[in-house]
């Protein structure tokens, strides 16, 4: 053990080591929460001026995230937040978590982590930990990441340490804070694993080693692809099931009866997100690079694809059996986020069935207790609607309402008796089904 290892590790186990996160969104804020519970200082990094403000005036700008966490942090003095990436020095350990999006031709698209190492190897100095946390395929830490670092002169596992560690957090989530999620970590280098297990115990639940960045970086695509594979084969047997007049919501309940070998996935009116329709597609590029297919990806992603297809035929049908065309027909979109209970629109099939009902000439609406605006959206062509009260006029005046996300704000009981149709997407309405004029799941 060098020195400069020795004197971070002190610093980590006294806790005086102050912790940077670097991307201040749905994962970044959980996660300097879980270090300040555990007693770090701390100081966070984004490019958006504005939210640094809001975040110095104590304020979240994300819906399940309090305002109390943020004055809480700032009144104890172990936070403040910053957009000058200069700051990047102040900071003993830097926790990557900015986006990973894909880019126009569906390929991975690492512009914001690599701006991001650049800023981080202008500022890099001897005893820093450098810690990947954004989803992303096998080897970018190694080969995208630590060659801009090394550009700044210091030595990795010497100089500073580099690490990846995905981040799992479930937004929303009651029962799983970042804290209470175990983590994975692997190193570049043992000293560099050592000191980023050694970060993370005291802030979570369980920290799991692992052999490399590459195993790590893995891990997380696999749970990934598993969600969308399993997710793609219920919707897939949903429409079979429809079909065959079974209903695939008691289908699960009872299989889930089963104490092993089975786990419940839901159908739904198609993937949304930032990480499940995304993230498999960085294996499938990184797969085609190596002059493979990753066909259960392909297939998964062409089902979850097709669902709001399949929505919007079951709400054509739905009318016709009403005497009403979709054309002309008003239809209530509720839930525009991409799931129950958060504001995080990202992906959302909400955004494709609005686009693919306009394209038939329907009047479009909705309602999101979660998101009074539309955002408007790169891949589709939604008007910037705002959301809708629900009122009893509102719902009886919609030849359809649409269930897209289950939000626990729903009184299903109040909506069920004044609407004229429902079409559920989720089972949101078991309870009050019989009580709709005319209902039909997709
Ligand atoms: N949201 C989730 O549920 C979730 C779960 C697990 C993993 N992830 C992964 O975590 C990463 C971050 O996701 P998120 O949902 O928190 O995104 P987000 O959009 O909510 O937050 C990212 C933040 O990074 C900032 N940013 C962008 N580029 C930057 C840069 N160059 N320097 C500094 N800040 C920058 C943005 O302004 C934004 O505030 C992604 O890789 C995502 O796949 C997300």
């Amino acid at each position: 053990m060098n020195s400069t290892q020795e004197l971070l590790g002190q610093r980590i186990a006294e806790k005086t080591a102050r912790v940077g996160v670097i991307g201040l969104g749905y994962v970044g804020l959980p996660l300097l929460h879980a270090f300040i519970k555990a007693g770090f200082g701390t100081l966070g990094y984004d490019i958006d001026q504005a939210k640094v403000d809001q975040l110095l005036q104590g304020q979240s700008y994300i819906a399940h995230i309090p305002s109390d966490w943020i004055t809480d942090w700032l009144a104890a003095q172990q936070f403040t937040a910053t957009a000058d990436m200069k700051r990047l020095q102040e900071a003993d350990a830097l926790l990557i978590c900015v986006p990973t999006p894909l880019n126009e031709s569906r390929d991975p698209d690492l512009s914001c982590i690599e701006s991001t190492a650049r800023h981080i190897a202008a500022a890099l100095r001897p005893g820093q930990l450098v810690v990947l946390e954004s989803t992303t395929y096998p080897g970018t830490t190694r080969e995208v990441v630590l060659p801009i670092l090394a550009s700044s002169g210091l030595t990795v596992g010497e100089d500073y340490f580099l690490a990846f560690s995905p981040e799992r957090e479930d937004p929303g989530n009651p029962d799983f804070s970042a804290s209470r999620i175990p983590k994975v970590v692997g190193g570049l280098d043992p000293a560099s694993r050592d000191l980023a297990v050694a970060l993370y115990s005291p802030a979570v639940v369980k920290t799991i080693p692992v052999s490399s960045c590459e195993v790590a970086e893995a891990c997380k695509i696999l749970e990934n692809t598993y969600r969308s594979v399993n997710i793609a084969m219920v919707n897939e047997l949903k429409v079979l099931f429809t079909r065959l007049e079974i209903d695939i919501w008691e289908v699960i309940e009872a299989a889930k009866t089963k104490p092993f070998g089975f786990q419940a996935f839901y159908p739904g009116p198609g993937l949304g997100g930032h990480c499940i329709p995304i993230d498999p597609f960085y294996l499938s590029w990184l797969a085609r690079r190596h002059e493979m297919p990753t066909r259960f990806i392909e297939l998964a992603g062409e089902i979850n694809a097709s669902m709001p297809l399949y929505v919007v035929e079951q709400v054509m049908e739905a009318l016709n059996d009403m005497g009403k065309p979709v054309r002309g027909s008003r239809i209530g979109i509720l839930g525009a986020a991409y799931k129950k209970d958060v504001d995080d629109p990202r992906e959302s099939p909400a955004f494709r069935l609005m686009e693919l009902l306009i394209q038939r000439g329907a009047i479009i609406s909705y309602n999101d207790p979660h998101i009074p605006v539309l955002p408007s959206m790169r891949h589709y062509r939604v008007p910037r609607l705002a959301s809708e009260p629900l009122t009893a006029e509102y719902l009886a005046a919609q030849d359809c309402l649409v269930v897209a996300t289950d939000h626990s704000a729903y009184d299903w009981e109040f909506i069920a008796k004044h609407a004229r149709l429902i079409v559920d997407t989720r089972n949101a309405t078991k309870q009050v089904a019989h009580k709709v004029k005319n209902f039909r799941k997709a």
